[in-house]
């Protein structure tokens, strides 16, 4: 079980800024990698339909022979974590809880801002996990849609992207937060942006960081990691459109990114 990969998941392209920080801080691991090209995005869809989605995808990871199942798509874990985790036989850790906490830490004040797709916001998710870590914390949270295509278009510094983006975080500014959790795959790609736009005394926190984190001790504790030699192996799968991926996912993980295979669920 321990030489087994990693499944990692998310709705499309964006969940390798996760995978990123697990081949960083888990060198040893194997993964396998899926991203449901063909239904993005996952953002504006509704709960039942993510988590019908999500337990699809989880059963195709788990008939692949994963030991654990990371939930990349902050959407997915906002809306079918619970559901996949009754449902798996294996872990399954998602990006939400891990954010929640490095920013209920690393607040100084208590506010807290949460930026993600419509989805994750109008869940509540990150402002519940926040609470629990942290309570009495002030929780400002804001959708901001358009980020997912800014990204994938690789404008990450486009004056579009900054206009955007100071309009998106306005309401965040004036609350006065101090921390600022990027609660969607793609955002981490936007930091150098979002920091100037909000100013550098101003936290941000990556789920897909901390995650990796969760991922390390949820092994441990399970024995469940990889040996110290073992050379690590990385799969990836889409539902669709295999040449967009590789050609967008090259913007988040470089020469790493293998040639993927076409799934279609469902
Ligand atoms: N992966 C999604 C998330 O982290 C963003 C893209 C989408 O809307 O599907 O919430």
């Amino acid at each position: 079980m321990n030489a087994s990969p990693i499944g990692i998941f998310d709705s499309g392209i964006g969940g390798l800024t996760v995978a990123r920080a697990l081949y960083d801080r888990l060198p040893h691991e194997s993964t396998v990698y899926f991203g449901d090209t063909a239904r993005v995005p996952y953002g504006p869809k509704s709960p039942e339909t993510v988590r019908r989605y999500s337990i699809e995808i989880l059963d195709w990871l788990v008939g692949q022979g994963v030991k654990a199942v990371v939930v990349a798509c902050n959407t997915s874990t906002a809306h079918a974590l619970e559901a996949l985790q009754a449902h798996s036989s294996v872990p399954v850790i998602g990006v939400i809880e891990p954010g929640a906490r490095a920013a209920a830490a690393a607040s100084a004040g208590g506010a807290i801002g949460v930026i993600g797709t419509a989805g994750t916001i109008a869940s509540n998710a990150y402002a519940r996990a926040i609470q629990r870590a942290r309570p009495g914390a002030q929780v400002e949270q804001w959708a901001c849609p358009l980020f997912v295509p800014l990204v994938e278009e690789g404008w990450f510094e486009h004056a579009a992207a900054e206009l955007i983006a100071r309009e998106y975080l306005e309401p965040l500014r004036r609350a006065r937060i101090d921390t600022l959790v990027l609660g969607c795959t793609h955002y981490p790609l936007l930091k150098p942006l979002l920091q100037r736009v909000l100013g550098t005394e101003v936290r941000l926190i990556d789920s897909g960081e901390e995650t990796a984190g969760a991922v390390a001790r949820a092994l441990e504790a399970d024995s469940l990691s990889a040996s110290g030699g073992a050379a690590a192996t990385h799969r990836f799968a889409v539902s669709d459109d295999e040449a967009r991926f590789r050609q967008v996912g090259a913007r988040f993980i470089g020469d790493r990114l293998g040639r993927a295979e076409v799934v279609s669920l469902g």
